[in-house]
């Protein structure tokens, strides 16, 4: 389990997956590496969910290559994804709505990798202000954006190398999802890697480092984020706003 320092932690080579006769991803290409973080942006039905998902080993790609931290994919079950450090947030909310905050953030806690502890119930609450407030509360009690910060909060409490955030902004009120942004940026500032999928590239651009925009299951652009901002034809061309 040895892993040299500039080795990705997550590596997608020629990715193709399909959905019964539906091909959707076509030859897809996307690296992560460590302390990165990249915004993944396109339009509904585009394949980024299915993308997240071949990653995460819960859909099995037809063709090409996926390697977490060098291994390969087709030798892993889907849990020892998650255990070699990628931590995955799903479009919707997974909480534990009959537990309360402080059980379904315990119950995810575990130590990174190579043994840190570096996020604990403490930390998670520092970082989520109002989770530290609802700490008793059941699961089914908190508002939207409050599950969502519980569901990241829980990803933490597993002391990931990379997070996966679908939509985590999604359906939230604007004063909720700019304290879902900072949080982005404080996970970031802890050198914990990321993919961000979200609608707002605005936002999404102002936290990564490079950018990916999907189009029909392919990679159409991939960049910096001053590269993107310099091309707002791109940006109108492939994500429609
Ligand atoms: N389980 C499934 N079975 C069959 N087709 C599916 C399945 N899940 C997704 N699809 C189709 O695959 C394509 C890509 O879907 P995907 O969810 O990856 O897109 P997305 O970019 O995440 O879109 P959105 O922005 O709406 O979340 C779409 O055409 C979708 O209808
Ligand atoms: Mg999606």
């Amino acid at each position: 389990m040895t892993q040299t320092a500039d080795e990705p932690l997550i590596e997608v080579r020629g990715v193709h997956t399909h959905y019964g006769a539906s091909h959707i991803l076509h030859g897809v290409n996307l690296v992560v590496r460590r302390g990165e973080t990249i915004g993944l942006m396109g339009r509904n039905g585009m394949g980024k969910t299915t993308l997240l998902k071949t990653i995460m080993g819960l859909v099995r790609p037809s063709g090409g290559q996926v390697h977490i931290r060098g291994h390969d994919l087709r030798r892993l079950a889907t849990h020892q994804v998650a255990r070699l450090g990628v931590a995955y947030v799903p479009e919707g909310r997974g909480i534990f709505g009959n537990l309360s905050v402080r059980e379904n953030l315990l119950m995810a806690a575990r130590p990174g990798l190579d043994g840190r502890r570096d996020w604990t119930l403490e930390r998670v609450l520092d970082t989520f202000p109002r989770l530290a407030e609802r700490l008793d509360h059941g699961g089914q009690q908190l508002s939207g954006g409050e599950q969502q910060m519980l569901t990241i909060g829980r990803a933490l409490m597993t002391n990931p190398d990379v997070l996966i955030l679908d939509e985590a902004t999604e359906g939230l009120a604007p004063l909720i999802a700019r304290e879902i942004w900072r949080i982005c940026d404080l996970i970031r500032a802890s050198g914990i890697s990321s993919i961000i999928v979200d609608k707002n590239w605005r936002h999404v651009t102002q936290i990564t480092d490079r950018n990916v925009i999907l189009v029909k299951g392919r990679v159409v652009f991939e960049g910096d984020s001053q590269t993107l901002r310099a091309q707002p034809e791109r940006v109108t061309q492939h994500l429609g706003v």
